[in-house]
């Protein structure tokens, strides 16, 4: 069992860099044919998405921009939660089709936050991708039009994913041994 040391913690390898492309490619060819003639513009989250965005936009073979943001650590009060404010998006995405782009939805609390935030500016139709998803704990009813794969509730590795900052290089995905 191939394992990694990140600081303090021990992973195992969950999922093969194989995998994960062949799961990226299948994804992108989805969007590629849903979105056709929407010109869509691909709003990326980083840190975590920086990889995920990289393979699927090289597999994406209608024409688009792709933008990034990042959650600022600023909270305010939005309804009863806090929130965390979008930066760093300068396009005008009014009456544009905007497909986010995150590495991975665990509560939804991070897709929900960052849906009300595009939403604001007024968009022709979001649609959210996500490379990972971890269905046993999602608590927020968020869209999920794009989903790579679906993962147990388990912490992860790899792939743009970190564990305390590191982790994020690995092009295997691991997950927190037992
Ligand atoms: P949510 O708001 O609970 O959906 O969490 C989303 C964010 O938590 C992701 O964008 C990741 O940054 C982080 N996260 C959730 N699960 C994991 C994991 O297994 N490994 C690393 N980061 C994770
Ligand atoms: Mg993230």
């Amino acid at each position: 069992m191939q394992t990694v040391q990140i600081k303090d913690k021990q992973f195992e390898i969950a999922i093969p860099a194989a995998t994960i492309q062949q799961a990226v490619k299948t994804l992108a060819e989805k969007i590629s044919s849903d979105l056709k003639d929407t010109e869509p513009i691909f709003v990326v989250v980083l840190n975590g998405a920086f990889m995920f965005a990289s393979d699927l936009l090289k597999n994406i073979s209608i024409p688009c921009e792709v933008s990034f943001v990042k959650l600022s650590s600023y909270h305010g009060t939005y309804s009863s939660g806090k929130v965390k404010e979008l930066v760093g998006l300068q396009e005008d995405i009014k009456g544009r089709t905007v497909v986010i782009v995150e590495d991975i939805i665990d509560t939804g609390v991070t897709m929900e936050m960052l849906l009300h935030q595009i939403l604001s500016k007024d968009p022709k139709e979001v649609k959210v991708a996500s490379f990972f998803l971890k269905p046993e704990a999602l608590k927020k009813n968020v869209p999920l039009d794009y989903i790579a794969l679906r993962i147990p509730n388990d912490f992860i590795v790899g792939y743009g994913l970190d564990y305390d900052g590191f982790g994020r290089n690995l092009a295997d995905v691991y997950s927190l041994k037992k």
